[in-house]
């Protein structure tokens, strides 16, 4: 008869030289570290850059500087105006870093705590972990409970950046303003779908909809809660993928408005 092997559940954990997981289980994370690092470094500079944000014929606004905000000009430091980019960045980063899945992808791609599922830590890095972790209920992870406000504040940013949308699908005449579709425009709509699917597949929203609640049929409201919460978990279940969409979409937007308010390139019209 041949021999059953048993697997002790109390083995030590898998480690990188054990090679436990054939897969490709690093590309996800290195592929984070690229495009995430991409774009906190282009971010930083279009922040501090406080110019091209603007297409004035075309009606196209920079992300990371909607809504258009008019600071004062004795608003200076060291003879340099302060970024009005400075003044929004806070909450659309807020809503992103303490995300759920930004969490994870972070932890694994820059903190590498684990890099994987099943895979431990590098050496070096395992020795530094935090002793007395105590998870997000004290600090520092205790902030990442922000998600839950930093979500509302998301969703004005989803109504601002719609009506900028629209505007983009208009062009500046002598005598007021008509409809026109560059490719910009396909852009602007394109990038406010795909936030708008990122932060309505938000994991507290689909809480806030159907969470806390013992009987889904017991009463009307309820079930058209329990109606709303499958519609937000059928977005749910991709929501790493509109994160990751999103995050590219609001780079290409802001890099076509930096290229064509800088005169580098010409929008592309469809009509007008
Ligand atoms: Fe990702 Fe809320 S969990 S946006």
């Amino acid at each position: 008869m041949a021999q059953q092997t048993q697997q002790n559940p109390h083995s030590k954990r898998p480690t990188l030289a054990e090679g436990q997981r054939t897969d490709n289980w690093l590309f996800a994370p290195a592929t984070f570290f690229v495009v995430f690092g991409m774009f906190v470094i282009w971010a930083t500079f279009r922040t501090f850059l406080n110019n091209y944000f603007y297409v004035e014929k075309y009606h196209y606004l920079s992300p990371f500087y909607s809504p258009w905000i008019k600071l004062p000009d004795s608003w200076q430091v060291m003879g340099l105006h302060i970024s009005p980019a400075l003044l929004i960045l806070p909450f659309p980063l807020s809503f992103r870093l303490t995300c759920y899945y930004y969490r994870k992808a972070i932890y694994r791609s820059f903190l590498a705590d684990p890099l994987a599922c099943a895979v431990k830590e590098p050496a070096p890095l395992d020795k530094m972990r935090f002793k007395n972790y105590g998870g997000e209920r004290v600090l520092p992870f205790i902030v990442m409970n922000f998600h839950r406000y930093a979500f509302f504040a998301a969703v004005i940013f989803i109504i601002l950046l719609w009506k900028d949308a629209l505007e983009a699908c208009t062009v500046a005449t002598d005598s007021g303003i008509k409809l026109g579709f560059g490719l910009g425009s396909l852009i602007f709509l394109t990038n406010v779908s795909l936030l708008s699917l990122y932060t309505f597949s938000c994991h507290s929203w689909r809480h806030f909809i159907g969470g806390k609640v013992d009987c889904y049929s017991c009463s009307a409201l309820n079930k058209t809660r329990y109606g709303l919460w499958q519609k937000v978990s059928f977005l749910n279940e991709k929501h790493g993928t509109w994160a990751m969409m999103s995050l590219v979409s609001v780079g290409v937007t802001d890099v076509y408005v930096y290229l064509v308010s800088s005169g580098i390139i010409t929008d592309l019209r469809f009509f007008n």
